[in-house]
């Protein structure tokens, strides 16, 4: 290979309902990607039991939803790889060996572990700890150049940086000599002029289209917050969405005409950005409409906007779960596409590694 084939790769995990945040931070900005270079996009069963094993009818049942919910937001199975990704091992297989790469001093500054464990870290699963090693993986093993993430995958995107280049370094000699390697496309003194892994190039969602809470615009909406009233679902119908955005907190005074007046006013920032993220304009084409009118005028017109450009998707994505041998058929396809190109590289992987092949 000359070059490492562009490839965007980006996942989510099926827990719990997917809101709002889910859709307007990831999914939407994977549909046009898939347009632009061959995509893949995975359902991450196995970064779902990291925080305790959910019920197992449960984790089927959204592994299957969120796969409706890639299609039903655009995301075409004709054109990308859908797949979940316990059905490929070749994920597992590279985690290990990136458990062997990555450094206990890099994962020990994981900001999302140190969240996520609290002060429960002794008693936080070895598989929570070791999550960024399995999102390299699933990553680096179709070589993947692009990902798609919201901002607080960033630091989960450069680990998974310094484990491709800590490899591609250790093995160096070894790539040449078996004559494997791709040319590195931005030389540096830090790394040999042949990769094996690519160095992925992080598409971050920036702070615009980080959604927050309903109700408390300074946290980030959640499928986890108690209260249902925080997030929209993408499963909830207009009724549901007209009273959660009328119930949304907001402050008294009215919207102003520029983005700076946002400023120190993180609820009306956060309906403001919603509503410029769902009718794809910038947060100064709402105000120059909406600056100087009082939330009782643009509540209204935002949540006429939310229910008419969710209600399709949610009718569709009732439609797909309404079939699961359909959705299973997807999965199934998507994980022999998948496999075809992972399989070929943890070969790769093996022969680099010295793992001796009696198959
Ligand atoms: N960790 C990501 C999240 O929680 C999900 C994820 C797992 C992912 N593997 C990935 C995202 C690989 C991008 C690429 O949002």
């Amino acid at each position: 290979m000359t070059a490492f084939q562009p490839r965007v790769f980006s996942g989510v995990q099926p827990t719990g309902n997917l809101h709002l945040g889910n859709y307007l931070g990831a999914v939407s900005r994977w549909v046009p990607l898939q347009n632009q270079m061959p995509a893949i996009f995975c359902v991450v069963d196995s970064h779902a039991i990291t925080a305790g094993f959910p019920d197992p009818s449960e984790l089927t049942n959204a592994t299957r939803e969120v796969t409706a919910a890639y299609m039903a937001a655009g995301i075409d199975p004709k054109k990308s790889i859908i797949f979940n990704q316990s059905q490929v091992r070749e994920h597992m297989e590279l985690a290990w060996i990136f458990n062997c790469v990555a450094r206990m001093g890099w994962l020990n500054r994981m900001t999302q572990f140190k969240e996520k464990a609290g002060k429960n870290k002794e008693n936080a699963s070895v598989g929570l700890f070791a999550y960024p090693n399995l999102m390299a993986a699933d990553i680096l093993a179709y070589r993947a150049t692009h990902v798609p993430v919201g901002d607080d995958q960033k630091q989960h995107l450069e680990l998974t940086r310094d484990i491709a280049a800590k490899f591609n370094n250790d093995f160096g000699a070894r790539i040449k000599e078996l004559g494997i390697g791709v040319p590195n496309p931005t030389p540096s003194p830090e790394l040999p002029e042949e990769l094996y892994f690519p160095l992925t190039e992080p598409m971050i969602a920036g702070p615009a289209t980080r959604i927050m809470s309903l109700r408390d615009g300074t946290k980030k909406m959640s499928k986890s917050d108690p209260s249902d009233l925080s997030r929209i679902n993408l499963k909830d119908d207009a009724d549901a969405i007209a009273k959660k955005i009328k119930k949304a907190k907001t402050d008294p005074d009215a919207l102003p005409s520029e983005t700076d007046g946002l400023e120190g006013r993180p609820e009306a920032d956060n309906l403001v950005g919603i509503f410029a993220a769902l009718n794809g304009m910038s947060k100064d084409d709402v105000l120059k409409e909406y600056g100087g009118q009082q939330f009782s005028a643009f509540k209204p017109a935002l949540s006429d906007l939310a229910v008419a450009k969710l209600a399709p998707m949610t009718d569709e994505m009732r439609r797909l779960t309404g079939d699961p041998a359909q959705i299973d058929a997807i999965l199934k396809e998507g994980a022999e596409n998948a496999s075809a190109i992972a399989e070929p590289v943890l070969k790769d992987v093996r022969k680099i590694i010295g793992f001796l092949d009696v198959r």
